[in-house]
């Protein structure tokens, strides 16, 4: 083979080079705005880690309210949030609400009604949920409340993600 042959003509040179630095740069444009849309996505397992809340001996068969706090990711945003649950033991059962009301979201608690003491109430349309979370027939919300993932382990309780009842 020649060296003629191996010659690359200058317009090949151009469209080869063209080429390479267009891919690189619109690989460069790219890959933030595909790492910003995959990475909570992609992080969303760390969301799911159980986390500590209070021992097992605390609890009574009557829902407390225990916070806990938690580091949380908004893309390059990192902050300390805390949450509630009311946990509480039934038949050896630990139970972990949200306090969310299902209804319009505002903030449950329990046994702040002096007429039902033994009920979650909620103060923006007076929602009303049972000691286990269901929601009472006839008052705003449409679902009971949300119940965390429990862990228990050497007598702790770890709380983890929020799932819905229906
Ligand atoms: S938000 Fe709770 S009853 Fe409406």
């Amino acid at each position: 083979m020649s060296e003629r042959d191996h010659k690359v003509s200058r317009r090949q040179f151009l469209t080869y080079t063209l080429t390479g630095v267009g891919g690189f740069m619109a690989a460069g444009m790219l890959m933030p705005m595909a790492r910003f849309a995959l990475d909570p996505a992609l992080k969303a397992g760390a969301e799911s880690d159980f986390i500590y809340v209070c021992e097992k001996s605390d609890l009574t068969e009557e829902p407390q309210k225990f916070s806990f706090k938690f580091d949380q990711i908004d893309a390059w945003y990192e902050s300390e949030v805390q949450h509630d649950a009311y946990i509480f033991i039934k038949d050896g059962e630990v139970t972990a609400l949200s306090p969310k009301c299902t209804h319009l979201g505002c903030t449950v608690a329990f046994g702040t009604n002096a007429e039902h003491p033994d009920r979650f109430f909620c103060p923006c349309h007076f929602g009303q949920f049972t000691k286990d979370g269901i929601n009472i027939e006839g008052t705003p919300p449409q679902r009971p409340l949300d119940v965390y993932d429990v862990m228990e382990e050497d007598g702790k309780i770890y709380v983890g993600q929020i799932n819905q009842r229906t």
